[in-house]
């Protein structure tokens, strides 16, 4: 059994990574933590709020964190994911509360009191996972293991051309966590564009059951249509899910140690993560970076985990 924390910005994928983190067996999720992404925190926050209460999971502490970029403007992406981070779902409001605590005072606390150690899944812009380091650092590296679905290595970006989103949108923290010496798992557009989800996937699973998948449908449904086709080709990328999966143990992901590093300044290539690829260099590698999927293997592992 992994514990783990999602520190998150739902967002469809987020909400799809953590349906499937729910209900992985071999993980235990100790809470979600929220941070400004691809919509503003307070949106963020009753997103997990709302999905805990759909799949009946209202004991998982949830906070909210940090409502801004350390040092750029903010950055968030409606356009893809509609105004309510949801594909426009327009849910009712949570009946569920946050916890009284920021996320980074979660974390710390849960960190402390933690028996067992903690795997960060980091599914959205490092915010959080920053302060953390600058204020707790020593708690901070207790932290098993942070694997986070971010970066591009040896493709193109989806936010700029170099850049991804999560590491674009603070690429200051995204630095400090990459220099912090924690232990580092890479899962980037590299992997996750070639693990699309296509309709008929979904309209095959008629056997699925229970209010949680008919929510996903439906979720699924509402995100084809905004989601811009020519992006993730006839399908929704699995970016944050296929993080989750790197917190199981299989062999679904291929991994290279490299030394992994992002630009903070400049325009163009500002949030691009560069990998030290070359043979001779003598850079220390601070990272394993997913470089192979097989992507069929982890589209029915994802779908028969949501089916149970
Ligand atoms: C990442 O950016 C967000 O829009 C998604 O939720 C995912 O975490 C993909 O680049
Ligand atoms: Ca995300």
């Amino acid at each position: 059994m992994r514990n783990i924390i999602i520190d998150t910005d739902p967002g469809i994928d987020d909400i799809l990574a953590i349906l499937f983190a729910l209900k992985c067996e071999a993980l235990n999720v100790e809470a979600l933590t929220t941070v400004s992404g691809n919509v503003p925190v307070e949106i963020a926050t009753k997103n997990a709020l709302k999905i805990l209460e759909i799949a009946n999971r209202r004991n998982i502490l949830v906070a909210s964190g940090a409502s801004r970029p350390l040092r750029k403007d903010q950055l968030t992406a409606e356009l893809i994911h509609g105004k309510d981070g949801l594909a426009n779902m327009n849910l009712s409001e949570p009946t569920i509360k946050k916890v009284n605590l920021s996320a980074v005072e979660l974390m710390k606390e849960r960190l402390l009191k933690s028996k067992e150690p903690i795997t960060i899944a980091a599914i959205g812009p490092m915010t959080n996972l920053a302060i953390l380091n600058i204020l707790y650092p020593r708690v901070f590296s207790q932290i098993e293991e942070i694997i986070f679905m971010g970066g591009a290595a040896f493709c193109p970006g989806n936010i700029t051309s170099g850049a991804e989103f999560n590491i674009y949108v603070d690429p200051d923290a995204a630095n400090l966590v990459f220099n912090s010496g924690v232990k580092l798992k890479m899962i980037g557009l590299d992997v996750t564009m070639k693990t699309i989800l296509k309709k008929d996937k979904i309209e095959n699973s008629n056997d699925f059951g229970g209010e949680t998948y008919k929510f996903f449908r439906r979720l699924i449904n509402n995100a084809l249509e905004i989601i811009p086709q020519s992006m993730e080709k006839g399908g929704i990328a699995l970016h944050d899910p296929l993080a989750i999966g790197a917190c199981l143990s299989n062999d679904i992901l291929k991994y290279k140690e490299y030394d992994l590093k992002v630009e903070t300044e400049g325009s163009e290539g500002l949030g691009v993560t560069l990998v030290d690829d070359r043979s001779w260099s003598q850079s220390k590698k601070n990272a394993k970076v997913a470089v192979e999927v097989d992507n069929n293997a982890f589209i029915d592992l994802f779908l028969k985990t949501l089916r149970k």
